[in-house]
C-alpha cells in the first residue's frame, strides 16, 4: 500500500469520498467533501490514515461501531449535508434519464426508530458474532449497541445471540430477520443448522421464551409462536407471514400513506400494484374500492384474512386480492384503465414491464413508491414518454446513515 496526501473532490453513490484520478477514482470511506486527508491506497480503494483538514461538517459518530460496522456509512455527515446529500442522489438519478424536476425536501427518520433488519450471525470455537457486516466483507462486527434499530431491538441483541447459538454450524453464517410488531419481535433465522432435530427445536424454543419473541421461525418454519406478530395496517390486524415486507419505519410509513392519500384525493377506485400484506391497500380502501396485487402466496392470505376478519368493523371498502407475479404477467393497459388511481411500490429492480404497460393507460393519478432511485427514474421516463407529467417527488429517509433513499412520484395524465 502506498501512502499518499489527497483532497476529497465530492460523495460518491456508495458514501465514500471520491478523488477523481487519470487512471479512475479513488474511494475513501468515512470522509467529506473538500477534507484533506493521508491515505493508504490499493487500486481504487484507500484507507484513511489521517484527517489533515476536516471538513466543518464533520460530527462525531455517536456509535462505538461507526467506521467497522458496515451498517451505516455517513455516521460522519453534519444532518443537514447529509439530507442534501441524499436528496442529490435522486436529483441524479433523474438527470441521467433526462428528467428536470424540482426535488423535494427529504423526510427524515430519526435514531432509533428502525423496526425492521437483518444480523448476520457467526460463531466459531471460541467466539460468536453477532451483528452487521463490515463494508464490503465477510467478516462480521459483534454488535452490543446500534442506534439506528428501535431500542426495543438494541436491548433484545445478546438474548438474540444467545438464542441462536445453538442453531449455528461451525464457521457457517445465518442470517436473522428480526420485525418489530405490535406484539413483540418477529425472528426468521435462514441459513442455520438445516432440519434442526427435536432436542434442538427445543433449546430454540425455551431461547425464544428467555427473550420473549412473539415468534420464532427458522428457514420458514414456525418453531415458536407465543403470540402472533401483529401489525395494525389503518385499524386492520395482520399476521405478518414468516419473511413478510414491512416499511422499515413506522414513521416512514405514516409519510408514504399520507403522500398517497393525499394524491389520489377523491379517487373512487384504485389498484395497489405490488401490495406485500396490504399496508397501502388497507390505506386506500377505507374510502374506495381496492384491488391489491401480489406476488406472494402468503402475504395474499395474511391480507384477505385481515380483511375478512376486521374489514367489516372499520368500514372498509371492497378490497379484493389477486396473487400474481407483476414480472411476467403485468396488468394490461384495459385492465388499469378501470381504475381512477394506481399506486405501485416495486422491488429494487423496478417493474419496467408494468410501467410500459401502465405508460399507455389513461388512468389520471399514479403514485410510484421505490426505494431504488436508478430504476424509478428509468420507469418515470416510461410513463413520462406517453403522457404524464411528473407534479412531485419526495424523497424519503428509512435507512438512517445507509446511502439509500426511498422516493415518491406522483404522476398525473390528463
Ligand atoms: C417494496 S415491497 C412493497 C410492499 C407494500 N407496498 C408495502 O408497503 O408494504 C415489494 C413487494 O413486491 C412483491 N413482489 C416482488 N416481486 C414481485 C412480482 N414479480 N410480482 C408481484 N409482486 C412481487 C414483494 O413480495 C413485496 O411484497
Amino acid at each position: 500500500m502506498t501512502k499518499i496526501e489527497v483532497i476529497i473532490d465530492h460523495i460518491g453513490a456508495q458514501g465514500d469520498g471520491v478523488v477523481e484520478r487519470d487512471e479512475g477514482p479513488l474511494y475513501i470511506p468515512l470522509t467529506l467533501s473538500g477534507e484533506r486527508i493521508s491515505v493508504e491506497v490499493e487500486g481504487d480503494r484507500g484507507v484513511l490514515r489521517d484527517l489533515l483538514e476536516p471538513s466543518s461538517d464533520r460530527e462525531t459518530p455517536t456509535c462505538p461501531h461507526f467506521g467497522q460496522c458496515g451498517g451505516c456509512a455517513l455516521q460522519h455527515q453534519s444532518p443537514s449535508i447529509y439530507l442534501e446529500w441524499k436528496r442529490q442522489q435522486v436529483v441524479r438519478a433523474l438527470a441521467v434519464q433526462g428528467i428536470e424536476v424540482e426535488v423535494g425536501e427529504v423526510i427524515p427518520c430519526a435514531p432509533h426508530s428502525r423496526r425492521r433488519a437483518t444480523f448476520g450471525a457467526m460463531r466459531t470455537r471460541k467466539t460468536l458474532r453477532f451483528g452487521f457486516y463490515e463494508r464490503a466483507s465477510h467478516t462480521l462486527v459483534h454488535l452490543d449497541t446500534c442506534p439506528v434499530v428501535t431500542k426495543t431491538m438494541e436491548e433484545a441483541l445478546p438474548k438474540l445471540a444467545t438464542l441462536v447459538t445453538p442453531g449455528l454450524t461451525r464457521k457457517g453464517k445465518a442470517s436473522v430477520a428480526v420485525t418489530q410488531t405490535g406484539s413483540g419481535l418477529d425472528v426468521d433465522v435462514r441459513g442455520g443448522k438445516k432440519d434442526p432435530d427435536l432436542a434442538l427445536r427445543e433449546i430454540l424454543a425455551v431461547g425464544a421464551a428467555e427473550a420473549d419473541l412473539a415468534r420464532l421461525s427458522w428457514d420458514g418454519e414456525i418453531l415458536s409462536e407465543r403470540r402472533a406478530p401483529i401489525l395494525n395496517f389503518s385499524g386492520v390486524e395482520i399476521v405478518l407471514p414468516p419473511g413478510g415486507f414491512l416499511q422499515a419505519t413506522q414513521e416512514g410509513e405514516n409519510a408514504l400513506i399520507s403522500l398517497i392519500l393525499e394524491a389520489v384525493g377523491e379517487a373512487g377506485s384504485a389498484v395497489d400494484l405490488f401490495a406485500g400484506c396490504g399496508t397501502f391497500s388497507l390505506a386506500l380502501a377505507r374510502k374506495r374500492k381496492v384491488l391489491a396485487v401480489e406476488g406472494a402466496a402468503a402475504q395474499c392470505a395474511a391480507l384477505e384474512r385481515g380483511v375478512n376478519r376486521f374489514g367489516p368493523g372499520v368500514g372498509l371498502k371492497p378490497l379484493t386480492v389477486e396473487r400474481r407475479d407483476l414480472a411476467h404477467r403485468p396488468l394490461s393497459t384495459l385492465e388499469l384503465d378501470k381504475f381512477e388511481a394506481v399506486v405501485i411500490d416495486p422491488p429494487r429492480a423496478g417493474a419496467a414491464r408494468q410501467f410500459e404497460e401502465l405508460s399507455w393507460s389513461k388512468v389520471p393519478v399514479v403514485v410510484s413508491v421505490s426505494c431504488n432511485p436508478a430504476t424509478f427514474a428509468r420507469d418515470a421516463r416510461t410513463l413520462i414518454s406517453h403522457g404524464y407529467r411528473l407534479e412531485t417527488i419526495t424523497p424519503l429517509d428509512q435507512f438512517l446513515w445507509s446511502p439509500h433513499i426511498e422516493v415518491v412520484g406522483i404522476f398525473k395524465k390528463g
